[in-house]
């Protein structure tokens, strides 16, 4: 590939719901630690990489000094709209998931369900804190891409640790195994020895919290206790005090170490 035509391609990728524009090298460290398919990985100083890569990530050292190849800084500069400080771009094949089987299937962690997130970097950390803990999925809905770069970045490439994907209406969760249980600042104080393992944990979007539609389908309404007067948590904070809280109560379950 002539170094020119990486700009149209890397403009296409951003589009393209096969493929992951991986900005910076945290993404990239994550992709290769959780077995993507790298298609393209370009940087602008190979020693400002192999320096970078030996303090932060020396067992994925070798493979990135194997993929890598420099580019012109020009044209790495017009490869996204925030070029990257770290100086490494990539490409990646997006793992196929299925939301439906997602949904269905027995799980022996909570699948995290948020609804129409707005944010992308936000939707990032989402995916970021339900790897951390080793959740079994984030599933979405709304306009949003929970692949776009910007929610890649913010979850530093952990998209490959777990299935993320769009679910395309909630219809799907009449099809669900397992309870459905909304987190919802009005519901019941929250019990995290009573989460199942096969819960599927459903957060509203930033401004508005849960629609109505969500709310009738869930079994359950559950509020992380906070101070009188603050009237929500954030997003992501939300979905990291749940699953952490699920994750302290159950110390006998998977190790959160599949690699
Ligand atoms: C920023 S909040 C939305 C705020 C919205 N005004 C509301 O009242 O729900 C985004 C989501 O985080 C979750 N959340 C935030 N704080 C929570 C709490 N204390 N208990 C349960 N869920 C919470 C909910 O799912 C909420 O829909």
């Amino acid at each position: 590939v002539q170094d020119g035509s990486l700009i149209p391609r890397f403009g296409r990728a951003r589009r393209d719901p096969s493929l992951a524009v991986l900005e910076g090298f945290h993404p990239l460290k994550h992709a290769l630690r959780f077995d993507a398919e790298l298609l393209e990985v370009v940087c602008v100083d190979p020693d400002q990489l192999a320096r970078l890569t030996s303090t932060l990530a020396g067992d994925v050292a070798e493979r990135i000094r194997a993929l890598a190849r420099p580019i012109e800084r020009e044209v790495f500069s017009q490869l996204a709209p925030l070029p990257p400080a770290t100086g490494v771009i990539s490409l990646a094949a997006r793992p196929a998931s299925d939301p439906l089987s997602l949904l269905t299937a027995e799980r022996d962690a909570p699948a995290v369900l948020l609804e129409d997130p707005r944010d992308l970097g936000n939707m990032g950390a989402c995916v970021r804190v339900s790897a951390g803990a080793d959740a079994a999925a984030v599933l979405t809905t709304g306009s949003h891409d929970p692949w776009h770069p910007d929610a890649l970045r913010g979850a530093a490439g952990l998209h490959f640790a777990l299935p993320v994907c769009r679910l395309e209406s909630l219809e799907a969760l009449r099809e669900r195994s397992g309870p459905l249980i909304a987190l919802d600042p009005d519901g019941e104080e929250l019990d995290p020895t009573t989460l199942g393992p096969h819960s599927i944990l459903a957060f509203g979007t930033e401004r508005y919290g849960l629609s109505d539609e969500l709310t009738a389908l869930a079994d359950r309404r559950i509020r992380i206790p906070m101070r009188a007067g603050v009237s929500s948590l954030n997003l992501a904070t939300s979905v990291a005090a749940v699953l952490f809280a699920w994750r302290l109560a159950h110390p006998s379950g998977q190790p959160p170490s599949r690699h």
